[in-house]
């Protein structure tokens, strides 16, 4: 049996073409896709630059060869490959599932494309039946968005590292997960609520960022589709 996730990584990693400047998503799929690029850097010769969406594949990157720039030296990205936790019909996602949401949407923000690699078994019907919502909070305002949070009807729990640790974000932030009991409805207006929600730095829904999904099965196939179709 293959990997679902390594299938459509590294499907992914053949997406990049010469010259890109490309934005690097988290995650355990997108690992594969890292790996497939330093491949292609390594023995093909690609050449591309790379605006990573975390700590994590950051390091990952420099370990890989994959050459790295910042947001002051590129204004708009020709694609940005990242992973979900669940993606509807609509292409409305869930993200944040390891804490990068933030940085994944500013950078999913300035892309041309957006390609999402996902295992079958992150599409889901209707986002939030399975996976909780994650919603970044600045620490100082932690106890007002969870009043409001609540007032919206989810009940958000404080992600933890370790036994009692709150979780820290790349930022320095903390993460409400949030249940919606039966889901959540309507993912666009619930996206905005969130926003305006002061102490509420980013919510892990991705509405009307993805274009592509490259989703892959248990047989190693891959099935892309696009926005749309
Ligand atoms: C990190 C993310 C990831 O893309 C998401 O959690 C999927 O991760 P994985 O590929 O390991 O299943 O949003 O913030």
């Amino acid at each position: 049996m293959a990997n679902p996730k390594e299938a459509a990584g590294r499907e992914a990693a053949e997406l990049v073409e010469g010259g890109m400047r490309v934005g690097l998503g988290t995650g355990s799929t997108v690992a594969f896709t890292l790996a497939g690029l330093g491949e292609r850097i390594a023995k093909e010769g690609l050449v591309m630059s790379g605006v990573p969406t975390s700590i994590d594949t950051r390091q990952r990157a420099l370990e890989l060869g994959i050459p790295l720039v910042t947001l002051e030296e590129v204004e708009r990205l020709d694609l940005t490959i990242d992973g979900a936790d669940e993606i509807d019909g609509q292409f409305q996602m869930i993200k944040g599932g390891g804490g990068a949401l933030l940085r994944e949407k500013v950078v999913a923000s300035i892309s041309e494309r957006v390609a999402i690699v996902v295992g079958r078994d992150k599409v889901v019907e209707r986002l939030g039946v399975s996976f909780l919502l994650p919603v970044e909070v600045a620490p100082f305002a932690l106890p007002t968005v969870a009043r409001e949070l609540r007032g919206m009807g989810c009940d958000p729990v404080l992600r933890l590292d370790g036994p009692s640790e709150p979780f820290l974000t790349d930022n320095a932030n903390h993460i409400f997960d949030c249940r919606f009991p039966g889901g959540i409805t309507d993912a666009k207006a619930l996206e905005r609520e969130l926003a305006s929600v002061p102490g509420i730095v980013e919510s892990g829904l991705f509405i009307g960022l993805a274009h592509t999904a490259l989703i892959g099965a248990e047989d190693g196939s891959v099935t892309v589709t696009h926005r749309g179709d």
